[in-house]
């Protein structure tokens, strides 16, 4: 076994050009497998004299270990050129611009409730939802318009009757209030959130859908004001409306659920078959508020001895017509390819108040 030396030069050579890791592998085999060339010899010491097979047995490990180590580090190469060819070829060219599928478009009141969603969220106000089908507890009674109460009529409430014809309390929900109710329940104070959502009155015509949508926004704490509602919405309609000097009003007003109770107007100018926002001695009506009725709060578990809050609600279909000139309401329902594609948005202009919203 005189042999070693000129074994283990073969050996290296043939590791360390082992192009894969198959052919590492087939080397691996022919000297360390169990009929590989190093084994056999392992095999042979038994028959050899006590001194010489000290001194061989000793040869022999040390070429096992070296080479392992060699195959070892052979196989790490391998791997590593591996994964650096596999990084070439999957290289993205970050700097390319995006090519948006450009058939497809976000729905006017999609972007719209995304970009109120993200003027509010600013203001440190969560999103909240309910359900559509909503109690007439949640839905009336507990925002102080109990039965035989008169605002019930001007709800054009969808009452859901079971399949025995009878009602069971339930209706489609007229407007996104109820969805005040579930937060005072469900939420310990300082309570921010904005609620959007589809809200549902029994009325058609060129001007209401009987399915149309409605942004809530409930605050509760312990000293927020009529001042503080004020500035929070005079904010809102500047950043919505991208107009920083609009002029707006504050009309007295009156709901169930809020005392006092305004409506908030925003100047317009009207002529030649054009509505311009913001300036003018026009006002158009966009949202209704208050400071939250402290029976309300009662009747929602919250003390109103201890807090005050202020919630407003306001239709999106209103405000996006506004905003982006959509002259008929019936129009956002109609899923008229050519509609969208004029009115629609494009996947990726996700608005922010930073990005300056829609562009
Ligand atoms: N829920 C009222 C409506 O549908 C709007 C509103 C909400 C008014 C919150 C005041 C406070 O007309």
């Amino acid at each position: 076994m005189t042999d070693l030396p000129s074994l283990e030069t073969q050996f290296a050579a043939r590791i360390d050009a082992a192009a894969d890791l198959d052919a590492l592998e087939a080397c691996r085999i022919d000297l360390l497998g169990k009929k590989g060339q190093l084994t056999e010899r392992m095999k042979t010491l038994g028959t050899l004299p006590v001194e010489e097979r000290k001194a061989q047995g000793a040869a022999l490990n040390l070429l096992k270990a070296a080479i392992e180590a060699r195959l070892a580090r052979r196989k790490d190469a391998l791997a590593t050129a591996a994964l650096d060819a596999k990084l070439a070829a999957d290289t993205v060219d970050v700097t390319l611009p995006a090519r948006p599928v450009p058939e497809g478009r976000i729905h006017p009141i999609s972007q719209t409730i995304d970009e109120l969603v993200s003027i509010f969220g600013e203001m440190g106000f969560a999103v909240a939802e309910g359900p559509d089908i909503e109690s007439d507890d949640y839905n009336f009674t507990r925002l102080n318009i109990p039965p035989e109460h008169p605002a019930r009529q001007s709800h054009d409430t969808f009452y859901l009757v079971g399949k025995d014809g009878a009602q069971y309390g339930n209706v489609l929900r007229t407007h996104t209030s109820p969805v005040q109710v579930r937060t005072m329940l469900g939420q310990k104070p300082p309570i921010r959130v904005v609620a959007p959502g589809r809200t549902y009155r029994s009325d058609s015509d060129a001007t209401h859908s009987p399915n149309f949508h409605q942004i809530e926004g409930l605050l509760v704490d312990r000293n927020s004001s009529m001042a503080h509602l004020k500035g929070c919405l005079v904010e809102f309609v500047r950043a919505f409306f991208e107009i920083p000097d609009l002029r707006y009003r504050f009309r007295p007003s009156y709901f169930p659920f809020t005392e006092p109770s305004a409506e908030m107007d925003i100047a317009c100018t009207r002529g030649n078959g054009e509505l311009k926002l913001g300036v003018g001695d026009d006002w158009l009506e966009i949202l209704g508020c208050g400071m939250v009725n402290p029976k309300v709060l009662a009747m929602c578990g919250i003390d109103p001895a201890e807090y005050q809050g202020f919630a407003f609600g306001m239709g999106i279909e209103r405000v996006a017509m506004l905003k982006y000139g959509i002259p008929d309401l019936r129009t956002f329902y109609e899923a008229d390819l050519r509609w969208l594609k004029h009115y629609g948005f494009l996947a990726v202009d996700v608005p922010t108040l930073a990005g300056g919203l829609a562009r």
